[in-house]
C-alpha cells in the first residue's frame, strides 16, 4: 500500500502584543518603536487571537502528520515575545512534528541568540546537527518521503525595512543539501519566510539575493517552496533541474481577519504520494476563514515525473 504524507503550512501568526504588556521605553528605540506604533495603529485590529485559534483548531482537525511554520511568529523582537512564542510552539505541537524557520519581524532588531530565536531552537533542528547560532542555516529534516529544508533569510534591516537574504555561504549550504537529498529520492520541501522571487511590494520587502537563490535550484532543483511574508496568497513557479518546474506557494498571515485590505487567514494541507518509478504526486488542500470558522476554498493536485494531473 502507498503510503501517503500530510503535512500543513501555515505562517505569519504574529502572536498579539499584550496589551498591559510590560514594553519598556528602553526596548523601543528605533525600528522596534515603528514596529510598536504600527502594531497599535492597525496592525492589532487584522492580527486576531480568535482567527488563529480557529486555525489551528482545523489544522489539529485534519491530523497531519507535520506542521510548517514559515515565520513571523512575533512582532518586534522583544525578549518577552520569544518566551511567549516559545510556550505558543511548545502547544503547537513536540518540535519533531513542528518544523519552523523565522521571518524579518523575528529579526526586527539583532538579539542575542539564547534570549531569541534560540529560544524556539527545538523547531528548528535538523535530524544531524542542531543550529547554534543564526548561521547554522539550512536545517534539514527527513520525515517520511519528505525532506524539509528550513532556512533563514531574517535579517535585522533598518527601519522602514523588510528585506530578507539568503547569503553566500547558506546559499551554497543549501545547493549540497539538495544535491545530497536528490540522492536520497526524497521529496524536497524548502521552507523560508520571504518568497524567492518578487510576488508582491515593493524592492523594500524582497529577498535582496533571490537572484542567487534561484540559480541554486535551477542547478540542484527542489520539489517545493513554501513561503509566507506579504500575507497574500501565492501561487508560483521557478525553473528547477533539467527542465522541471518548482512550484512556490504562499499563504497570507494566519491569524489575519477580513479587516480592510487584509485578506484572511489561509492555511494549506499537502499530501506526497510516492508514485511508481521515482514520480511524485502532490495533493493540495486550501483552507480559509471566514467567520465562524475554516472552509476548503481549493483543492488541486500537481504531479511530478512527466505526469501533470492538475485537477
Ligand atoms: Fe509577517
Amino acid at each position: 500500500m502507498r503510503h501517503a504524507f500530510r503535512f500543513a503550512h501555515f505562517s505569519d501568526p504574529h502572536l498579539p502584543l499584550l496589551p498591559g504588556w510590560p514594553v519598556r521605553l528602553r526596548n523601543l528605540a528605533g525600528k522596534r518603536l515603528l514596529g510598536f506604533l504600527s502594531w497599535r495603529r492597525k496592525r492589532h485590529k487584522v492580527h486576531q487571537p480568535d482567527v488563529l485559534a480557529a486555525l489551528l483548531a482545523d489544522v489539529a482537525a485534519h491530523a497531519p502528520d507535520h506542521i510548517t511554520v514559515t515565520g513571523d511568529l512575533i512582532n518586534i523582537a522583544l525578549p518577552d515575545e520569544f518566551d511567549r512564542a516559545r510556550t505558543w510552539l511548545e502547544r503547537l505541537g513536540p518540535p519533531d512534528r513542528v518544523s519552523v524557520v523565522p521571518g524579518n519581524h523575528d529579526a526586527t532588531v539583532a538579539v542575542p541568540w539564547d534570549i531569541g530565536l534560540g529560544q524556539w531552537q527545538p523547531w528548528m533542528t535538523g535530524d544531524e546537527s542542531a543550529p547554534q547560532s543564526a548561521s547554522s542555516f539550512p536545517f534539514v529534516r527527513v520525515r517520511g518521503p519528505v525532506a524539509f529544508i528550513g532556512i533563514s533569510t531574517a535579517v535585522p534591516s533598518p527601519p522602514l525595512l523588510a528585506i530578507g537574504t539568503v547569503g553566500a555561504r547558506q546559499a551554497a549550504r543549501l545547493e549540497e543539501v539538495l544535491h545530497d537529498l536528490a540522492r536520497q529520492d526524497v521529496f524536497r520541501v524548502v521552507l523560508m519566510h520571504h518568497p524567492p522571487m518578487r510576488v508582491h511590494g515593493s524592492e523594500r520587502k524582497a529577498l535582496t539575493d533571490r537572484q542567487r537563490f534561484q540559480e541554486v535550484l535551477a542547478r540542484a532543483g527542489a520539489e517545493l517552496v513554501l513561503h509566507g511574508h506579504h500575507h497574500r496568497d501565492h501561487v508560483g513557479y521557478l525553473p528547477g533541474l533539467g527542465g522541471a518546474v518548482i512550484p512556490v506557494i504562499g499563504v497570507p498571515s494566519a491569524s489575519a481577519a477580513p479587516v480592510g485590505r487584509a485578506q484572511p487567514a489561509r492555511w494549506i494541507q499537502f499530501t506526497v504520494e510516492r508514485q511508481d518509478a521515482g514520480c511524485w504526486r502532490l495533493a493540495v488542500l486550501v483552507r480559509g476563514y471566514e467567520t465562524g470558522g475554516f472552509r476548503t476554498e481549493a483543492r488541486f493536485a500537481i504531479g511530478y515525473g512527466g505526469r501533470d494531473d492538475v485537477s
